[in-house]
């Protein structure tokens, strides 16, 4: 796997590629790389084909992150990233230091302003800024018709689908469905800072989404989500929402496609994880 840390570099490498390098895919990330990001890249390898180029990036971003010690305490693995990058067939790794990707004094950010509000857009102010934001360089940098992106992320990947659609950008969206431990865990880059305790705590999450889906009324379904979580000393609800699969807005009953999805805090280990809800698809 090639190794580019300069914006430049990056440029420069993929310039030379003969063909321009043919079919490119991007898989962005912030490193710290689990199963579920094996899946992107695995998916990207694919779509690029034999010919092609599957570009990945890993850039913890500043400018998405609402609390420092978020920032600070994100897991930074990178000898052991490079490692699976390499065996997972990727052409070239994209590892900017903090510096590069913004110059001191830059002042340019993409906002969407719709389905960034609810969800973890109220509570995370400026996340999805910091996320369109970045995308949209990487997408620029690396020149790629293609990007991966987990479903795990439904707000992150809707909100960058919009920022696509309505500034016209070249690049086609690509969703991977959530990957999960056996006992039911999504995959997080952030399940590796909960102790043996929060750890061993944490499948109540998705328990409870399975069994608040089989009802029917979204009251009833938020009642009893934070009933099932209430009973866990260990965490604490950031929010629980039933929404409308396409607006994200809140729903009071489900005559179409929805989501029921929550953020919860183990103390300072934010995850979050969400179930479709609403008419069976028979
Ligand atoms: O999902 C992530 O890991 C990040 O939000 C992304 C898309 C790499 C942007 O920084």
């Amino acid at each position: 796997v090639r190794i580019e840390r300069t914006r430049d570099g990056l440029r420069a490498w993929l310039d030379g590629l003969p063909g321009g390098g043919g079919m490119r895919v991007l898989v962005p990330t912030m490193g710290a790389l689990h199963r579920g990001h094996l899946a992107l890249i695995a998916r990207g390898r694919a779509l690029a084909g034999p010919e092609g180029t599957l570009v990945v990036s890993i850039f913890v971003n500043p400018l998405q992150f609402d609390r420092a010690e978020d920032l600070a305490g994100y897991p930074r693995p990178e000898e052991r990233d490079e490692a699976l990058c390499r065996e997972a067939g990727v052409d070239v790794l994209f590892l900017p230091p903090a510096g590069e990707m913004y110059a001191s004094d830059h002042s340019v950010t993409v906002s969407e302003r719709a389905l960034s509000l609810g969800l973890c857009g109220a509570v995370r102010p400026g996340h999805f800024d910091g996320v369109c934001t970045v995308v949209l360089k990487l997408f620029l940098l690396t020149g790629c018709r293609v990007a991966v992106f987990g479903e795990k992320d439904f707000q992150q990947l809707a909100v960058v689908r919009r920022m696509v659609r309505d500034l016209d950008v070249p690049v086609e969206i690509d969703a991977f469905p959530t990957v999960r431990e056996e006992d039911g865990l999504a995959l997080s880059s952030r399940n590796q800072r909960l102790d043996a305790a929060r750890r061993a705590d944490a499948p109540r999450i998705r328990r409870a989404l399975l069994e608040a889906a089989r009802l029917s009324d979204p009251a009833e379904m938020l009642r009893l989500v934070r009933t099932r979580l209430g009973e866990s000393p260990l965490l604490r609800v950031d929010y629980v929402e039933v929404v409308d699969a396409a607006t994200l807005r809140p729903v009071e009953d489900l005559r179409g496609a929805a989501l029921l999805a929550v953020a919860v805090f183990y103390g300072e280990v934010r995850l979050i994880d969400h179930i479709a809800v609403g008419p069976r698809r028979e």
